[in-house]
């Protein structure tokens, strides 16, 4: 096979990979998209369901929200639920009153499948089954990338690679760990999550902190439930029995007249809940990006949203590299993204500790508490919440 010789070669078909691989096609720069799994495999991965508003409107803006428009669930508003006294009582955080902005609720599934197909459609390169292994000359004027697929091994030049290959893959793990400045923290429990055909107990999300741990009703449309369950940290689906999964959802998440709706489950996994930040993201010709660069866990809904913009600092900094010759452009790109990653970082360990079960002290729970009950009351915590939830705005791309 001829050697591949590209501008940009992008690691990774997740969000990132493919909305970067959009952006630049918008700018007239070529790239591949390299993914070692299959692409029914890619489609089928259920993962994230929340979309920021401001995260939103740049898919629009890219020409891949036509779907997203026609199918979405857009909420104004979430739920959070615990127990006060005896009871478990619900307060309803209004988004749009607090911080004028909505979510969009759309699954990652779909929204990699609108990239994938329109990639495809407009005859662009997009591998699947083909594993990077290797980079060489990240400080030279072409990276070498060696690949391995089915027909074998082989590799590609590029003059840039973006990192993208999410929370286990190899671009990082290539570099020196001294060299990526990791700082990161691990959680003593994970998510089991559920997709279930069945409607969802509210028309909006409840977030439920419960003296047996955090659980979470979302959706991915009327008559599909998303449903989650916080479990000790090692535990397996082998663990969860539906019966069980069953009577803790109903447990910790109905009120009266709001029960959770049982029915098939379509899909379950179980995600273990870490905090990961390396705090370079640049190697010479590589630039890490998305889940690749930092990890958050789920309960801040905040890893799609932060992968998408970190790409649109990354295109608009590759354009001025690829087309102008300034490659000084991508000397601000981490620092540029290292503010929203830790801002993103803060939100996400505060929900997980404010909504979870982590150790079994009183005076902690009553603490969480009260700080549910102030965000109920609806002042400038809850503005905080709302402005943060639904999204901080995304600089430009081009
Ligand atoms: P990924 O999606 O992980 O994509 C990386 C890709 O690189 C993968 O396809 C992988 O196969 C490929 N790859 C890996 N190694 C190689 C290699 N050597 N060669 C070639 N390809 C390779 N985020 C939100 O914003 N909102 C939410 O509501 C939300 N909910 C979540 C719920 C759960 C249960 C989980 C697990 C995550 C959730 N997230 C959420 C997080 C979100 O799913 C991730 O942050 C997002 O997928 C990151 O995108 P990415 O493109 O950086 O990485
Ligand atoms: C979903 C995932 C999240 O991490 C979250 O905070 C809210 C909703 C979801 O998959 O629907």
């Amino acid at each position: 096979m001829n050697p591949i010789h590209t501008d940009v070669a992008i690691v990774g078909a997740g969000p990132a990979g493919l909305v970067l691989a959009r952006m630049l096609q918008l700018q007239g720069i070529d790239a591949i998209v390299l993914e070692r799994r299959s692409r029914d495999y890619v489609l089928g991965r259920v993962r994230a369901g929340i979309i920021e508003q401001p995260v939103a409107e740049l898919l629009v803006e890219l020409g891949v929200g036509e779907r997203m428009l026609a199918d979405r669930l857009v909420h104004d508003g979430v739920q959070l639920q615990h127990r006060s006294g005896d009871a478990m009582v619900r307060h309803r955080v209004d988004f749009l009153a607090l911080a004028g902005k909505t979510v969009t609720v759309y699954g990652q599934r779909e929204l990699v499948r609108d990239l994938i197909e329109l990639r495809e459609a407009d005859g662009l390169p997009l591998r699947f089954g083909c594993e990077v292994t290797g980079l060489e000359g990240l400080d030279d004027d072409r990276v070498v990338l060696r690949c391995r697929d089915q027909a074998g091994e082989s590799t590609i030049s590029a003059r840039y690679v973006a990192g993208v290959d999410g929370a286990r893959g190899i671009t990082a793990q290539l570099l020196d760990a001294g060299a990526r400045q990791t700082l990161q923290r691990r959680y003593p429990a994970a998510w089991l999550g559920v997709l279930v055909e069945a409607a969802p107990p509210s028309h909006e999300l409840i977030y439920s902190r419960h003296p047996e741990g955090f659980a979470l009703a979302s959706m991915r449309t009327p008559q599909v439930s998303r449903l989650y369950l916080q479990v000790p940290a090692g535990d397996t689906l082998a663990d969860w029995s539906p019966d069980r999964i069953w009577q803790h959802l109903h447990r910790r998440l109905d009120l009266p007249g709001s029960p959770v709706n049982e029915g098939r489950f379509l899909e379950s996994s179980i995600t273990p809940l870490r905090s990961v930040v390396h705090r370079r993201m640049r190697f010479g010709r590589l630039l890490l990006g998305g889940d690749a660069a930092h990890v958050v866990p789920p309960s801040g809904a905040k890893g799609l949203n932060l992968a998408v913009a970190d790409m649109a600092q990354l295109s608009r900094r590759l354009g001025r590299a690829v087309l102008h010759g300034e490659a000084s452009a991508l000397d601000g790109y981490q620092d540029a993204c290292l503010r929203r990653v830790w801002q993103a970082t803060h939100f996400s360990w505060w929900m997980t500790d404010l909504l979870h079960r982590l150790d079994e002290e009183e005076f902690g729970d009553e603490l969480r508490s009260e700080q549910i009950r102030t965000l109920a009351d609806g002042g400038t915590l809850a503005r905080w919440f709302a402005d943060s939830y639904t999204g901080l705005g995304v600089s430009s791309w081009s």
